[in-house]
C-alpha cells in the first residue's frame, strides 16, 4: 500500500513560540491538514515582505508555483505583475499569496490540469492565510477572483458586481476584490484580453488611489 494513503489524522502543524512570517512558511511545509498535499510537489507559501501595503491573494498555486515553489511566478504572474506595473504599484510594497496553499490538480495527457478547490480544502487551509493577514495587516486587500472573494468576504459576493469596489471588510482598512489575471487569459480574442486587462489595471488604480490617499473610511459596505 502506498505510504502516503497510510498517512494518520490530518496535520496542521503549526509555529511554537513567536510566529512569524518565516515560522509559519516553515511549519506549513508540513501541513497535512488537507488530501492536497498527496498530490502536490511542496505547499506554496505567500511571499513578500511583512511590512507590504498591499496583500493580493489569489485561489491556489498553478503548475508553476507548484514546481516553483512561490505564487505567482508563471502565466497568471506575468500578468498580475504587467497589471501592478501599469496601475503604478511598487511590487515590493505587495504580499502575495492564495487561499489554498497547495496545487489541486488532474492528469489530462501529459500536462497537469488545475481543479478548483472545494470548501472544505478551503477551510482546512484557512488558519495559514488569517495568520498572514494578521501579521502583515495590508491597507488594502485584494483578493483576486471568485474563490478568494467568497473564501474571503462570503459566499454571496460576486466579483462581477463588486469588483473595484472600495469595501468594508474586518479583514482590512480597505478591500478592493477584482478578477483573477488568468481569467484574462482565458478571454478568446486578443480584444477581449485587451479589454479585461484595462478594467484590471482600472481596478488597481483604485487600490493605488488608496494607498496615495492614505484615508482609512471605506465608501462601500459589503
Ligand atoms: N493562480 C493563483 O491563484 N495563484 C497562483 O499563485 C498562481 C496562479
Amino acid at each position: 500500500m502506498p505510504v502516503l494513503d497510510v498517512l494518520p489524522v490530518p496535520d496542521r502543524p503549526w509555529p511554537t513560540g513567536r510566529i512569524t512570517l518565516q515560522s509559519l512558511r516553515e511549519a506549513a511545509r508540513g501541513c497535512t491538514a488537507c488530501p492536497l498535499f498527496k498530490h502536490a510537489t511542496q505547499t506554496v507559501f505567500g511571499r513578500g515582505p511583512e511590512s507590504a501595503r498591499i496583500m493580493l491573494v489569489g485561489e491556489q498555486p498553478g503548475n508553476d508555483e507548484d514546481l516553483g515553489g512561490l505564487p505567482f511566478v508563471g502565466p497568471a504572474g506575468r500578468v498580475l505583475a504587467d497589471g501592478l506595473r501599469a496601475a503604478a504599484i511598487d511590487p515590493a510594497d505587495a504580499y502575495v499569496t492564495n487561499v489554498v496553499k497547495h496545487f489541486k490538480w488532474v492528469p489530462r495527457g501529459k500536462r497537469r490540469i488545475h481543479q478548483k478547490p472545494s470548501a472544505r480544502e478551503v477551510d482546512a487551509c484557512r488558519p495559514w492565510i488569517d495568520e498572514e493577514m494578521a501579521l502583515v495587516r495590508p491597507q488594502v486587500l485584494v483578493p483576486l477572483g471568485a474563490t478568494a472573494a467568497q473564501a474571503l468576504l462570503g459566499s454571496s459576493f460576486r466579483v462581477t458586481r463588486q469588483r473595484g469596489r472600495d469595501i468594508s471588510t474586518p479583514l482590512a482598512p480597505h478591500t478592493v476584490a477584482t478578477v483573477h489575471p488568468s481569467s484574462i487569459l482565458r478571454q478568446q480574442t486578443s480584444g477581449d484580453r485587451e479589454r479585461e486587462m484595462e478594467h484590471f489595471i482600472e481596478d488597481l488604480r483604485v487600490v493605488a488611489r488608496l494607498l496615495d490617499d492614505g484615508d482609512d473610511t471605506p465608501s462601500h459596505s459589503l
